[in-house]
């Protein structure tokens, strides 16, 4: 059951505890103790560009540096500094349809990618937080990769149904959200075996897809008491340290 079909339970509670203040409680939290209860792993690793805090960048910046990719796509950027301009990579380019976003292309990602036939070494989708479109968006992304490329989604691992709902404002705040993204990402876990799909359990859940195989996901995938039932098996969750293991060569070669 999906939070609003639930009659939105604890609504006050968590725009309280998930508004402003309690983001920056949190963050808090995180900076000083390695710990957070919703974001997942927020210790420090040494990644193959340098020991530095597990995070969607981190991870980004891991598999640039190993595979030595060279063209960077971010779908949804919002503001560079957040995250694009962090991305060490020779060519980047940001799509976003919003008019106030610093995007090289302001373009929802449907009418980017129906416009430009770009290829990319690796994407990173964060865009708009529906499950069908992350689910086009991924399927895009796949057609536009190189050889040995990789797509990276974020927001994948919602810790509770209330961060799972379905829209981002309530009564014109904006407390903590993942949407639906997860169901786009387990969408492709039930239909396709070529791919191995993975998610790290770092800042809000990071999916990596590419090439590969995969025993498909049998289970529903309808509702996020779906996802919180079989959450590990759904999402195939790995911990940091195993994404250090099973990404410390270059992908073409680990196969
Ligand atoms: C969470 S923000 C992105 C944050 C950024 N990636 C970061 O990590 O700092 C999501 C962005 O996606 C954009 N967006 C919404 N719908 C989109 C679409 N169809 N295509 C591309 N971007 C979209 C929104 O305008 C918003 O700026």
């Amino acid at each position: 059951m999906d939070w609003e079909e639930a009659g939105k339970p604890g609504e006050a509670f968590w725009c309280l505890a998930e508004g402003r203040f309690g983001q920056r409680l949190r963050r808090g939290l995180r900076q000083g103790l390695r710990w957070d209860p919703f974001y997942g792993d927020a210790k420090s690793y040494a990644f193959a560009h340098g020991r530095v805090t597990a995070s969607r960048i981190a991870i980004v910046n891991h598999m640039i540096q190993l595979n030595g990719y060279k063209n960077y796509l971010e779908i949804g950027v919002r503001r560079k500094s957040k995250m694009f301009e962090e991305i060490r990579c020779e060519h980047r380019i940001s799509v976003d349809p919003d008019p106030a976003a610093e995007a090289d292309y302001r373009l929802p990602s449907d009418d980017y990618f129906a416009q430009n036939e770009h290829r990319f070494d690796i994407v990173f989708i964060d865009g708009n937080h529906t499950g069908d479109q992350v689910e086009r968006d991924l399927v895009n992304s796949l057609e536009r990769l190189n050889p040995g490329g990789v797509i990276l989604l974020h927001d994948m691992n919602p810790p509770t149904r209330f961060h799972a709902r379905a829209t981002y404002e309530i009564d014109g705040r904006q407390p903590s959200w993942n949407g639906t993204s997860w169901k786009g990402y387990a969408a492709l876990r039930k239909k396709r075996d070529d791919l191995t799909m993975r998610v790290v359990d770092t800042d809000w859940g990071v999916g990596i897809v590419h090439q590969g195989n995969q025993e498909r996901y049998q289970g529903a995938c309808e509702s996020y008491l779906d996802l919180a039932r079989d959450r590990k098996a759904l999402l195939n969750l790995i911990s940091v340290p195993e994404f250090l293991q099973l990404y410390g060569v270059p992908l073409a070669k680990a196969g």
